[in-house]
């Protein structure tokens, strides 16, 4: 990225409050966004995702505390960080009349580009965003994934350095959520500073550097998805002892690294043992202990709390998670299965 705007954070937001009449939507929200990193703002319905983010893209003034975007005042200089942000709202701003080509040139000239470089700039998006093909049909024709693509696209034709993303995947089906993803991913790869706001648990841990949980208009816990795990210490380590007559000898074998008591399934063998936040450690600690007592085991694996264990945790409540995410099971995952890979 370009050495402009400092070397402070891209995004900074210092007690931020915002009122509609009686209803105190934002109550002091402080937030910070390194350059060129991702931050999930997580958090149910009605939290305040999209007032933050009206007020970072200077769509609405907020009633108290500051924000800056790349060192610029949102309020007071709200011109020039319109000129280095680019925003898809929650609610996809198509023109449905117009073809996939026509929004993106027409989103191009709003941003001053010049129609020859407007021009060029949508054919690059429509190919990257996989929509050449459909590039000339109406936008009224496109599913709803295609719709997202779209909106997306136009949030990027002027090259913004600090993108928002309010709620990019609501709604769609897990194909298109994973392609917006890899969009998404790819940006950031390039250099692009991002908030993105998310009811979507999973969505948060695939996708975010740091995650801001915020509920009621505050902000309740923030960190990597890993501290936010760590913080509860629900780790859990699990194997199957194959001789039945050696469960007692295992049990007796991990005790020192229990932090409660071990659960056992006699019928199949299988030793369930809550280890904090040790993690790994814990999960090695268990190998060694049990190869010392000579005690032959299957089935090693070490469980993280999932986001959704961490909000609930956190808020009392559960989060508005009903994606058609691929199948995730309401408990515990496996440390595979919740690092960012897919
Ligand atoms: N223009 C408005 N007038 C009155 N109340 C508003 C307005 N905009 C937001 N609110 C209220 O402020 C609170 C926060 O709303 P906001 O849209 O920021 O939530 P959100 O986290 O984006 O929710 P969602 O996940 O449903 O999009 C809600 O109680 C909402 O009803
Ligand atoms: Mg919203």
């Amino acid at each position: 990225m370009g050495e402009a705007g400092g070397s402070g954070p891209a995004v900074l937001v210092e007690g931020l409050t915002k009122s509609f009449g009686s209803v105190r939507a934002l109550r002091g929200i402080d937030l910070a966004v390194a350059r060129g990193r991702v931050l999930g703002l997580l958090g149910p319905n009605g939290s305040g995702k999209t007032t933050t983010v009206r007020i970072l893209t200077t769509l609405l003034e907020p009633d108290g505390g500051r924000a800056t975007v790349e060192g610029l005042d949102v309020v007071r200089h709200a011109v020039a960080v319109r000129r280095i942000i680019g925003l898809a709202n929650q609610q996809a701003a198509v023109d449905e009349t117009l073809t996939g080509r026509e929004n993106l040139e027409l989103a191009g000239r709003l941003y001053h580009l010049g129609r020859r470089e407007a021009r060029r700039r949508a054919a690059e998006l429509l190919e990257r965003l996989e929509l050449a093909e459909a590039a000339n049909r109406p936008a009224k024709t496109y599913s709803g994934g295609m719709r997202r693509r779209l909106d997306l696209g136009a949030s990027l034709v002027a090259h913004p350095r600090v993108l928002f993303l309010d709620e990019p995947t609501t709604g769609l089906d897990p194909r298109s959520r994973a392609d917006i993803w890899e969009i998404i991913r790819d940006l950031v790869a390039d250099g692009t500073t991002l908030l993105l706001t998310t009811q979507y648990l999973e969505e948060a841990d695939n996708l975010a550097d740091e995650i801001a949980v915020i509920d009621h208009g505050q902000v309740i816990a923030s960190g990597t998805p890993d501290q936010l795990k760590d913080r509860i210490g629900w780790d859990v380590v699990e194997f199957r002892v194959t001789q039945r007559e050696q469960l007692d000898l295992a049990i007796e074998a991990v005790r020192p690294l229990a932090t409660a008591r071990a659960e056992v399934d006699p019928r199949s063998g299988a030793v369930t043992v809550p280890v904090g936040s040790a993690g790994s450690d814990a999960l090695v600690d268990a190998v060694r202990r049990l190869d010392g007592a000579g005690v032959e085991i299957s089935d090693l694996a070490l469980h993280r709390p999932s986001l959704d264990n961490v909000f609930l945790a956190l808020t009392g409540h559960a989060a508005q998670d009903e994606a058609p995410a691929p199948k995730r099971g309401r408990g515990r995952k496996t440390y595979a299965a919740s690092t960012k890979e897919a």
